[in-house]
């Protein structure tokens, strides 16, 4: 992962990163050959290379789509009691994904949630509202896609490195408030 890719989610993302609800995704197989935790990394790495390449830049949209991207499949977490089907956790998980960004962060954020509840499209036929959320739609097909292959976008080094800056990052943070 390019150092520019990785400086931005973790900018915007480092609490969400350092949650234990998030660290909790690590525990959980998705794709058959990934976490849960790895496929939202690589979604959030695949949708701040699309918004490079667009040059949509802007804070407002870098912090919105990665908070989208790292919390899209938190409703996926403990699938195997919630859902009785594969149909099921594909129609239900987008609201849980909601309700789990909306309990984790505190914030209810319009263009997130709306991106959350409409990264299923077009299986699921909720059109994306905001810019965010074909961004989203867009990275979850490739992060899925590479996966499906056994060609992950984040390795586990990718991974490792990703939480240690954004300790390195909140430590700093609480160093200059001291
Ligand atoms: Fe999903
Ligand atoms: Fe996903």
């Amino acid at each position: 992962m390019k150092d520019e890719i990785r400086d931005i989610i973790v900018k915007y993302g480092k609490d969400i990163l350092l949650s234990d609800e998030f660290q909790e995704t690590f525990s959980q197989t998705h794709h058959m050959s990934t976490t849960v935790g790895d496929h939202t990394l690589g979604v959030a790495a695949e949708a701040v290379k699309i918004c490079l390449r667009h040059g949509l830049t802007d804070d407002e949209t870098l912090r919105n789509t990665v908070a989208a991207s790292l919390c899209h499949d938190l409703g996926i977490m403990g699938r195997e009691e919630k859902f009785n089907n594969n149909v099921q956790c594909l129609v239900r998980h987008p609201k849980q994904s909601a309700e789990s960004y909306i309990s984790m962060t505190g914030e209810q954020n319009e263009r997130v949630l709306d991106s959350i509840l409409c990264h299923m499209f077009p299986l699921k036929i909720r059109f994306p509202r905001y810019k965010e959320g074909w961004i989203l739609t867009l990275a979850d097909k490739i992060g899925a896609s590479r996966e499906k292959i056994g060609r992950p976008s984040v390795t586990a080094s990718d991974r490792d490195e990703l939480m240690r800056a954004a300790s390195r990052f909140i430590k700093r943070a609480r160093d200059e408030d001291c």
